[in-house]
């Protein structure tokens, strides 16, 4: 398969093997490392994965110098731009881009789901009302799997497909739900009239007593967020999918453990604690005071939306996002806000300063997204949720990518083991 090698060899032993490496279509070579535990009794070091490929995929590919993301081979500005929310998830999930009859079928199976069982609206009332959505949203998408049996059946392509549809359609009307808890608020039933992020916000914001109207601009923003947070290859929360997933448990628990996984602050908690760290900054006068701290190595403060993993240069992503938040600010905000614009001094000045541009260290897309959100009226502690609905599709796309891989095995990553050598057993009575 391979026609490159790497040749390795230990310097203890002077034993050399050749190990094979495989091409992608963009990106780095990877040096297949199967048999170097089996040939030199070694295992590989790489705490992060930094140098790690754990699968094959061809659903996302990432260029983080050059600030490249593309689905399926599709740049993310010309689906942002063109594209909806539903039809990235048909591509995702499908590999194409769907014809018209395909896009009419999807969208006829994801509002056919969108209602939940409705027993598990009494699941809501076990939480307290100040429950922090995104344990509510882990706890009620886990237990879908006592719900839906009949789509649990892993080898089954098409109780696949069937989950797929039903996580899809439900993360709305769930993220819905634990707003309304929290805020005393009758739920609100899905509408499937409605396009798929206007649903969302006439859920989240009508109320019985009153007519409401979903407003456009809303509506397109939140449609444009969820298409660029929709998938982003191996991340944490992807990874803790396919490494959950290859034990062979359930959709539903594998999507419950994503949605853990995301709510870290280094993570998809990024955009709350954006928004946090703003009112911790409180005012414009006090940027420079925090810009110090950040920089300062004794100090844990991090400029919370700044930096990533992968995009050394910038975020494709918070380039689409920062213009939505113009465009969202101008027509349904108020650009004086001093919240906004204490979000764009720290942005101006943290792109000037040679700490933040020698670690090319710039704002990323959580920076925009939780600016947007509050525009919208979205409470901070949703932010997370919105995002674990977007990411739904690409979570679900590559489970269902690393099911059908013939390769695939259970995931079971070695250790360095650096802990205390073999010893005996002390009895109490002579312990010190
Ligand atoms: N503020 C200040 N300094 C930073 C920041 C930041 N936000 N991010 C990185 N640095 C510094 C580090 O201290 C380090 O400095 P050093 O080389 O002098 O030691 C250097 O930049 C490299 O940082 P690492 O932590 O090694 O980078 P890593 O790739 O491991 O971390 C991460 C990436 C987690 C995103 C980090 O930049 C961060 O914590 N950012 C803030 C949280 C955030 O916005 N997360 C959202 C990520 S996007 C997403 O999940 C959708």
């Amino acid at each position: 398969m391979a026609k490159d090698t790497v040749t390795v060899t230990d310097n203890v032993t002077g034993k050399s093997i050749e190990l094979p490496i495989y091409h992608g279509t963009h990106g780095p070579g990877a040096v297949d490392i199967k048999a170097f535990f089996k040939e030199f009794g070694y295992v590989t070091f790489d705490p992060g994965f930094v140098s790690t490929a754990s699968c094959r995929s061809s659903i996302t590919y990432i260029d983080g110098d050059k600030g490249e993301l593309l689905y399926r081979g599709y740049p993310i500005e010309q689906l942002a731009g063109k594209s909806s929310f539903l039809e990235v998830a048909y591509l995702l999930m499908h590999g194409e881009l769907p014809t018209e009859a395909e896009q009419q079928g999807f969208l006829g199976n994801i509002t056919r789901h969108t209602m939940i069982n409705e027993s598990l609206n009494s699941f809501y009332k076990g939480f307290n009302h100040d429950a922090h959505p995104m344990a509510i949203m882990c706890g009620v998408v886990g237990s879908l799997s006592a719900f839906y049996h009949d789509s649990t059946d892993i080898r089954n392509p098409a109780h696949r497909e069937i989950a797929a549809h039903r996580l899809i359609a439900k993360m709305p009307t769930i993220a819905a739900a634990s707003f309304k808890h929290s805020i005393g608020e009758p739920f609100v039933y899905p509408k499937n009239n409605l396009s798929y992020s206007g649903n969302l916000l006439n859920m989240m914001f009508s109320v019985p007593c009153e007519d409401y109207v979903v407003d456009p601009v809303a509506e397109r923003a939140l449609d444009m967020i969820f298409i660029l947070h929709a998938d982003h290859e191996q991340n944490a929360s992807t990874s803790t999918i396919r490494l959950a997933g290859s034990s062979a448990a359930n959709p539903f628990a594998c999507i419950a453990s994503g949605i853990a996984a995301l709510w870290g602050p280094a993570h998809g908690g990024a955009n709350e604690a954006v928004l946090h760290m703003l009112d911790e900054i409180g005012d414009v006068s006090n940027v420079a005071k925090y810009i110090a701290k950040a920089k300062d190595k004794d100090d844990s403060f991090r400029l919370m939306g700044f930096g990533h993993r992968i995009y050394k240069n910038f975020d494709p992503r918070a380039t689409l996002i920062r213009e939505m938040c113009h465009e969202v600010l101008a027509k349904l905000g108020n650009e004086n806000d001093p919240l906004f614009e204490l979000a764009l001094k720290l942005e101006a000045i943290a792109l000037e300063d040679d700490y933040f541009k020698e670690r090319k260290l710039y704002p990323n897309v959580d920076f925009y997204s939780g600016i947007i959100y509050k525009v919208l009226g979205i409470p901070t502690n949703m932010f997370t949720v919105m995002f674990a609905i977007a990411r739904t599709v690409g979570w679900v796309a590559q489970w269902m990518e690393m099911i059908g891989d013939p390769d695939q095995r259970i995931a079971r990553p070695r250790q360095l083991y650096q802990g205390a050598a073999m010893r005996d057993y002390v009895e109490m009575s002579k312990r010190r």
